[in-house]
């Protein structure tokens, strides 16, 4: 496959490496167990000063904030229904509600977008619709929306259910989910409609606001959207799905999606297959932005990395890492060997990634594929060899330690990979997630995207 970096004998044509950082609101995130870390300060996550720093060392280091999130324990390992092994590494347990951090952040920062998760198995269409909008006034069009459909059966106990909706159901709802939204957000409110004519003495054009009046399987909603529109109207639209029904979602819905993945080939399968279903659905291939995750240790050296990583993993929680692998796989490890070939027994819980790892992985110990450590030179040698390898178009990068992993970043890496030409951080005022993700400066929907045609403009009032 033809590098993306070095595309032409000449000028090679260069694409803009995208980095997002990712986050949970909560102590331990990627690494049940390092909130002890005595430098760590991940445990501040109730302060909003702490959201403040972190917000001000990604600035103009990183593209986005990338915050994940869940709606229950993860209750499977050692269990049933047992959340206890959570407790002790604050494995995504205790967790925030991520969207309150955002202003605070937005306000400290110009350039830096915030990319939220939420649900749309247990969210409602009306009310996210209505968050995500005012988000999107708070920041200037830097919202980015994660949409997932969910993964844990502790999730549905805790809306009202006995058990998750089937996997295929989560993604039907899932569609008709953003069916409403592109019709609050883009058929809602015309792009003139706020007038402020004192003159008149009126704020809102009484023809240019309209009901929606959705009537389907999963939502009924009327309507008007309640919010005068954004910058963006529809968020920036960003998925993880991988599964057969995740990818056809993602193809059709997702401006940037988030890839699992182990090796170079079976993530140069995934980009191809999805660059192809995005095309099938009559959108340029090229405009969708793809992701993949690495976790990061830097140092001055590689020696002096791998220290760090050594010393990280002294800190490490195993009960809690083996609760979160029982959350993702659905699947029990207790009572297993450690040499023992997994079998997935359960009903996979993200089923793509399941179906990822065990495809060509037969352990937990070969789940390493995702770090990178070492000096800046070798830790964006690993960036541009995924690059080229692959086709993706940037990463989110997560980090153990903040701050000093986060400065870290910033004093290795971002200098390497600026002055190799292939990351450029955003920077500078009014520019939406959007206008920077795309590289075209523009901050509605493209044309070829299927939320586009309940865009309601003047030509039809
Ligand atoms: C790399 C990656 C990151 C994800 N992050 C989240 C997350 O933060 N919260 C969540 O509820 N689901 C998350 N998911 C789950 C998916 O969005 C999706 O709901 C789940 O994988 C089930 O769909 P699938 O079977 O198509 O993969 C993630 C999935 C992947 C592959």
């Amino acid at each position: 496959m033809a590098s993306p970096i070095n595309q032409g004998d000449v000028a090679p044509e260069r694409k803009n490496l995208i980095l997002n950082a990712f986050f949970m609101n909560q102590p331990s995130y990627v690494a049940p167990g390092i909130w002890r870390h005595p430098r760590n300060q991940t445990w501040r996550y109730n302060d909003v000063q702490y959201w403040v720093q972190v917000a001000k060392l990604l600035e103009n280091n990183f593209h986005a904030l990338f915050l994940a999130d869940v709606l229950g324990a993860y209750d499977v390992y050692d269990g049933p229904r047992n959340f206890k092994p959570v407790l002790a590494g604050a494995a995504q347990f205790p967790l925030t509600y991520r969207g309150l951090l955002i202003s605070a952040m937005a306000a400290v920062t110009n350039s830096l977008s915030f990319c939220i998760t939420a649900s749309t198995t247990y969210e409602a269409p009306f009310s996210l619709a209505r968050r995500l909008s005012t988000l999107d006034h708070l920041t200037n069009g830097r919202v980015a929306w994660n949409i997932v459909t969910s993964y844990l059966e502790s999730a549905a106990r805790n809306f009202g259910l006995r058990e998750q909706l089937s996997h295929e159901e989560r993604y039907e709802k899932a569609d008709e989910f953003l069916e409403v939204c592109y019709k609050l957000w883009e058929g809602s409110w015309m792009d003139n409609a706020v007038i402020r004519d004192p003159a008149t003495a009126r704020y809102t054009h009484e023809h240019r606001v309209r009901r929606i009046d959705h009537q389907g399987k999963h939502f009924q909603v009327a309507g008007p959207h309640i919010v005068e529109p954004s910058k963006q109207r529809t968020p920036f639209l960003v998925q993880a799905g991988a599964s057969k029904a995740g990818k056809a979602f993602a193809a059709k819905h997702a401006e940037a999606i988030f890839l699992p993945g182990m090796d170079f080939a079976a993530v140069r399968k995934l980009v191809q297959e999805l660059r192809g279903l995005a095309q099938e659905e009559g959108r340029d291939p090229a405009s969708i932005k793809l992701l993949g995750g690495l976790h990061v240790v830097l140092g001055a050296t590689d020696e002096e990395a791998q220290k760090k990583y050594e010393e990280y993993l002294t800190f490490a929680d195993i009960e809690g890492s083996l609760a979160l692998f029982g959350g993702w796989t659905g699947t029990n490890l207790a009572g297993i060997l450690d040499d023992a070939d997994l079998k997935f027994t359960g009903p996979p819980a993200m089923k793509g990634m399941v179906e990822n790892w065990s495809a060509t992985i037969p352990g937990t110990s070969d789940l390493n594929w995702t770090k990178a450590l070492g000096s800046a030179k070798t830790v964006a040698d690993i960036i541009e060899t995924w690059i080229d390898e692959t086709g993706i178009d940037g990463f989110n990068l997560s980090y153990a330690v903040v701050p000093d992993d986060l400065e870290d970043h910033a004093k290795y890496l971002v200098p390497e990979l600026t002055s190799r030409g292939i990351f450029e951080p955003p920077s500078g005022e009014d520019q939406s997630t959007r206008g920077v993700y795309l590289g075209n400066r523009k901050d509605r929907l493209r044309d070829d995207h299927p939320g586009s045609q309940y865009k309601w403009t003047s030509r039809e009032a």
